[in-house]
């Protein structure tokens, strides 16, 4: 607990970000739901989920993303999955009405070896996470795997190449020190044509991406098709 409470703040917040533990772990999962809500609403807008579909959230952090979702795919189902058991508590709590109509469920998993049979989900979604994914070729390979074909995957992302080359205050400021200091933690920042470069080398086609450079560190979302 003292080690805990000693540990700088911004170390704590980014180990937070990667795999929410303990009360820190709770404490961040609320902030970053409330950091991400204005990118989650973007994300969600690129994905046109309609209202029958089975959507997954893959590094479903709090439940905010789910929640949004199945408000969309109200007659459908959406399932999350983290790897951080106190996040999975987190958005389970937030999706109670959900989860009690069985239209919402939240799991233990990996991005790695997602919790689902083949072809099971319309729509699989990621939303700031990826670049923590020990492996994302298999993470995408899994979203492959779990889409039916026709069905439609993305990912999105707060910190990219994309960021403005005429950049804000913010980003002047503190974005080029976090995103150096993210790459020393093997964090890998992606441009939009990349990240949509891998998702054609995982099998999608249609790949495209489009990117709001003067948001955040660089918003950016790539999607493709099965
Ligand atoms: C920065 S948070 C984002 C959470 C949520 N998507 C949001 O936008 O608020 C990253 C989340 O991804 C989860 N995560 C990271 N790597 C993962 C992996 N390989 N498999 C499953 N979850 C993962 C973490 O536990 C954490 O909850």
């Amino acid at each position: 607990m003292i080690g805990t409470l000693l540990k700088k703040p911004l170390e704590l917040v980014e180990t937070n970000f990667r795999q929410p533990a303990g009360s820190a772990g709770q404490l961040v999962g609320h902030l970053m739901t409330l950091q991400h809500r204005s990118l989650t609403v973007w994300a969600i807008e690129h994905m046109d989920v309609r209202r029958s579909q089975r959507v997954l959230d893959v590094g479903c952090g709090g439940g905010m993303a789910v929640k949004l979702l199945s408000q969309r795919a109200s007659r459908g189902f959406v399932a999350g999955v983290d790897y951080s058991m106190d996040m999975v508590s987190q958005a389970v709590r937030r999706n109670v009405e959900g989860v009690a109509r069985r239209r919402v469920e939240v799991r233990y998993g990996d991005s790695a070896a997602l919790p689902y049979e083949d072809a099971s989900f319309d729509q699989v979604c990621a939303i700031e996470t990826f670049y923590f994914w020990p492996d994302p070729m298999q993470g995408l390979a899994e979203a492959y795997r779990v889409l039916r074909p026709g069905g439609q995957v993305s990912i999105t992302l707060e910190m990219s190449r994309e960021a403005d080359t005429d950049p804000s205050l913010v980003q002047r400021y503190f974005g080029r020190r976090f995103t150096e200091r993210s790459e020393r933690d093997g964090l890998h920042i992606l441009s939009g044509a990349e990240l949509a470069e891998m998702l054609g080398k995982a099998g999608f086609r249609e790949t495209r991406f489009v990117a709001e450079p003067r948001r955040s560190l660089g918003w950016v979302c790539a999607l493709g098709r099965k």
